[in-house]
């Protein structure tokens, strides 16, 4: 039940930080991070791991990637479902299919499982909804804990997916014996963390979705590395509820062509949370403030200048999609409330889409 809250929306954003400690806790074991033997052994059977997956899901997925890479050092593709299942590339020798679902009923992705079960290969799926088409027909099941996800915009689902593919890496690269030099249960608290103080000064992001997007007709996201993955994910959170016309950009592809619709007063939010792309991704900002843009900086404490419109609680490098994402859905929301939008069942959606 939504309670007090005036949106479900809202009231899923708020359990963000709950959630990322509900995983914390659901995936420990003696202490330390853990997942079961079976699917750890499957994980690390493979050669190469294929994400299978449809919208918000699938952009958890782009960061899962860069999870699965950098911490257990399996390569990774990623794929859209209804591209995945009519259009299949060639796989390795061992493929493992990690089909990442927040309902577990996406039909798109569905169809992708039948057809790799029936080629013989194993498939894990990550799912918020136990007892789901898509868990009942996998071979193995990682849970979200999120709760259940009422708003059609998926908000909650999305961090938990990050933490889970987060703690699933870390877990597997351990057994590899690869050297991982943090410890992925304190760092996921203190982005549990982050995210409450995000939340707590949700008026920031009123101001700020008032100051750049009350009369805009369209908005940029632009990011590089894991920013370009949250990127896709802002945009595609601003236009499903409030129905603006947005766009997420790799940074340094916007003057191959795109750079020609910014005109004044577009907004364009850039976030900056990765170090080691900072100065390009800022450099990517002046381009498009030279044209007009009217340019929100999102960065990380540490990586903050003079003139940035909001600064995020420093975390470790690969969590920031877990705490960027979370100004970018408020600013969504409230987009969304000052144009009036019904921000919980937006026009032609459905929560989950069981259609091809
Ligand atoms: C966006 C959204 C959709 C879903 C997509 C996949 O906010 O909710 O893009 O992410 O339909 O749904 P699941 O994760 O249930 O497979």
């Amino acid at each position: 039940e939504k309670g007090t809250y005036a949106h479900y929306m809202l009231k899923e954003m708020d359990e963000q930080p709950s959630v990322v400690r509900k995983i914390i806790q659901a995936y420990e074991l003696d202490g330390e991070l853990a997942i079961d033997e079976e699917i750890l052994t499957a994980i690390n059977a493979a050669d190469r791991l294929y994400i299978i997956a449809a919208g918000t899901s699938y952009h958890s997925g782009l960061v899962g990637k860069a999870y699965f890479e950098k911490m257990a050092q399996i390569p990774v593709e990623v794929h859209i479902s209804s591209e995945f299942g009519y259009n299949m590339p060639l796989l390795s020798e061992k493929p493992l299919f990690i089909f990442l679902s927040q309902s577990g009923e996406t039909a798109d992705s569905r169809q992708v499982l039948v057809k790799v079960k029936e080629m013989g290969y194993p498939a894990l799926t990550i799912t918020n909804v136990q007892g789901s088409t898509l868990s009942r027909e996998a071979d193995y099941t990682l849970l979200l804990h999120a709760g259940p996800e009422i708003a059609v915009a998926s908000t909650k689902a999305y961090v938990a997916q990050l933490a889970v593919l987060a703690v699933a890496a870390y877990v597997a690269g351990k057994a590899r014996g690869n050297a991982i030099d943090f410890d992925l249960k304190q760092e996921l608290a203190i982005a549990a963390t982050a995210i409450s103080a995000i939340i707590d000064s949700k008026e920031e992001m009123e101001q700020i979705a008032e100051d750049y997007l009350k009369i805009a007709r369209n908005a940029f996201f632009i990011g590089r590395n894991l920013d370009f993955c949250v990127s896709l994910e802002g945009a595609l959170k601003l236009k499903e509820i409030s129905y603006i016309q947005a766009e997420g950009f790799a940074g340094g592809e916007l003057k191959h062509g795109t750079i020609a619709l910014i005109e004044e007063g577009t907004p364009v939010f850039a976030l900056v949370t990765q170090e080691q792309v900072a100065l390009n991704i800022r450099g990517n900002v002046k381009e498009v403030v030279a044209r007009g843009a009217n340019a929100c900086i999102i960065a990380s404490e540490g990586l903050e200048e003079e003139g940035d419109r909001l600064v995020l609680p420093h975390v470790h490098p690969l969590l920031t999609p877990l705490v960027s994402v979370v100004p970018l859905q408020l600013i969504s929301y409230y987009a969304a409330l000052h144009r009036r939008c019904d921000v919980d069942k937006p026009r032609n959606l459905a929560k989950s889409v069981t259609v091809e």
